[in-house]
């Protein structure tokens, strides 16, 4: 058995590339980030081409760096963004529009047309027989409407997809069918989960819906267990014939990942978007509280499921102060600022900037800054953009007690921004409760390392992974039950003008 199992994460800004050993440790890690595209304000694509030549790019870095080579892997991983949609030629093999990511807005108004609001009474059928059978809230944000806004936008699109010529795949997929040298069509549980096409109770394509939306079946990809056989790479592409065995959502991939194999296990990641998920079992809970209800990897390959919450902007909002607002040089540095002051000075941003996910899901809402003052400084907005990230956090955790009917007794956290402490302290501060940073905070390639190393028996089963975590660092909370009060009650505040 070779010694090594490999993960390939790509993610909404970056892909990378890292190789596990059995404890579960990173032996090489590659990353690179690659191009965001704005066409218009709301909308947000990526060049599929470059997804994969970035991501194949630090397959070959992450191996060269510690002299190894695919011969040396038992097993590939994937972990993606998730709902983001490609189309492409079956003949040609090439895109025929760019990744239209999770993020943009451009299909708001065909959602309001297809579903209408919250409280539109024609509607409130459809509404409920999209959240019963896919689990989801209409919204943009799933891939269904994009798919869509392909067949209708791109020229000669609907014809070739009538004619049986197009394939549609998420992030995973797109990748499968790159790396297996454009053989295998397939997706998981999982990402099938984020399209709005998939019954999640049933496991199959819904009718309905891809008649609603007017999407051909034949574009489809095959629906398989997150851990399991999906292909062999080819060896022309990375040197070798390596079974491609695990695939999960990035959020789903962490949730396992962070081994939250059991009922009632949860855990927030802090990427570009900020996602809590809690395992529900095998049983799918529908949410009364604005969450989501979702499919979860699992080991044997049955039907898991998770309550999610989504906030769509975290990470992101550190980048904007990076590269549009250009207040500071480096994500890291925003600890700096955030510590150089008390406390907010009464400021609170609000990054809506793609609308607002869970638990309020208001497609057309948009970021706002709150309770600037003359002596408002760069270091408040730094410091409140940082609050921001928890202050949502804590909005999908309540919602998530409510409809679980359990209380989280601590909250373990991990992704990019989960390295900040100053966040980490405050989110243990305003919650009033333990937050858990594990020691590798790499638990969404971990996750699909995982499964697909269960797959190929490079890991035996559950009870082997676990032995593999270890806490990194506890955060406890220090805050008076005053403050938190005071500033649970500002962000309630700036929250309404906009939710
Ligand atoms: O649903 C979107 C999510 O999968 C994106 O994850 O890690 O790129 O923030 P991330």
């Amino acid at each position: 058995m070779s010694k090594y199992v490999l993960a390939l994460d790509q993610g909404t800004t970056s892909s990378r590339s890292i190789l596990f050993d059995k404890e579960g440790n990173i032996i090489s890690s590659a990353q690179q980030e690659f191009e965001q595209i704005f066409p218009k304000p709301g909308w947000v694509e990526h060049n599929p081409n470059e997804i994969w030549s970035s991501q194949i790019g630090v397959v070959a870095q992450c191996l060269a760096k510690v002299n190894m080579s695919a011969g040396d892997v038992a097993a590939i991983g994937i972990t993606n963004q998730r709902e983001t949609t490609i189309v492409w030629n079956k003949e040609t093999g090439e895109p025929i529009y760019n990744a239209i990511v999770w993020q943009c807005r451009r299909t708001a108004e065909k959602i309001d047309d297809l579903f209408g609001s919250k409280d539109d009474e024609d509607k409130v059928e459809i509404r409920e027989y999209v959240k019963r059978t896919t689990g989801l809230i209409p919204d943009a944000y799933f891939s269904a409407s994009k798919i869509a806004w392909i067949l209708e936008n791109v020229e000669g699109a609907r014809g070739l997809a009538d004619e049986g010529k197009l394939l549609f795949g998420t992030v995973d997929t797109w990748l499968l069918y790159k790396l297996t040298g454009g053989t295998v069509h397939a997706t998981d549980y999982t990402n099938a989960s984020r399209t709005m096409l998939y019954n999640i109770k049933e496991k199959c394509w819904d009718e309905r819906l891809l008649d609603l939306f007017n999407i051909p079946k034949s574009m489809l990809p095959e629906v398989k267990p997150s851990s399991g056989l999906f292909g062999y790479s080819n060896k022309d592409i990375i040197g070798a014939s390596v079974p491609i065995s695990g695939i999960a959502g990035d959020q789903q991939s962490a949730l396992f990942g962070q081994c939250c194999f059991e009922k009632g296990e949860s855990k927030n990641t802090y990427g570009t978007g900020c996602f809590l998920l809690m395992n529900t079992g095998d049983d799918p809970v529908e949410s009364k509280n604005g969450l989501l209800t979702t499919m979860a990897a699992t080991a044997d390959g049955s039907a898991g499921y998770a309550l999610e919450g989504s906030v769509f902007i975290a990470g992101a909002a550190i980048q904007w102060l990076r590269d549009e607002l250009k207040i500071i040089d480096s994500a890291p540095e925003s600890e700096k600022y955030a510590t150089s002051v008390l406390d907010n000075g009464g400021v609170y941003v609000v990054p809506a900037f793609a609308g607002l996910g869970a638990p309020y899901w208001n497609q057309d809402a948009r970021g706002i800054i709150t309770g600037l003052t003359r002596g408002s400084s760069r270091a408040h907005i730094i410091r409140a953009t940082l609050e921001s990230l928890a202050f949502q956090t804590a909005d999908v955790l309540r919602a998530m007690e409510k409809d679980s009917g359990i209380s989280l007794k601590n909250l373990k956290v991990d992704g990019g921004a989960s390295a900040n402490d100053f966040l980490m302290q405050f989110q243990s501060d305003i919650l009033d409760r333990k937050v858990l940073r594990p020691k590798v905070v790499e638990t969404t390639a971990l996750g699909s390392a995982y499964l697909a190393g269960l797959a190929v028996g490079y890991w035996e089963d559950t009870e082997e992974i676990k032995k593999n975590v270890g806490i990194g660092k506890e955060f406890n909370p220090a805050m008076s039950e005053d403050d938190r009060k005071t500033v649970l009650d500002g962000w309630d505040k700036a929250i309404s003008m906009i939710k």
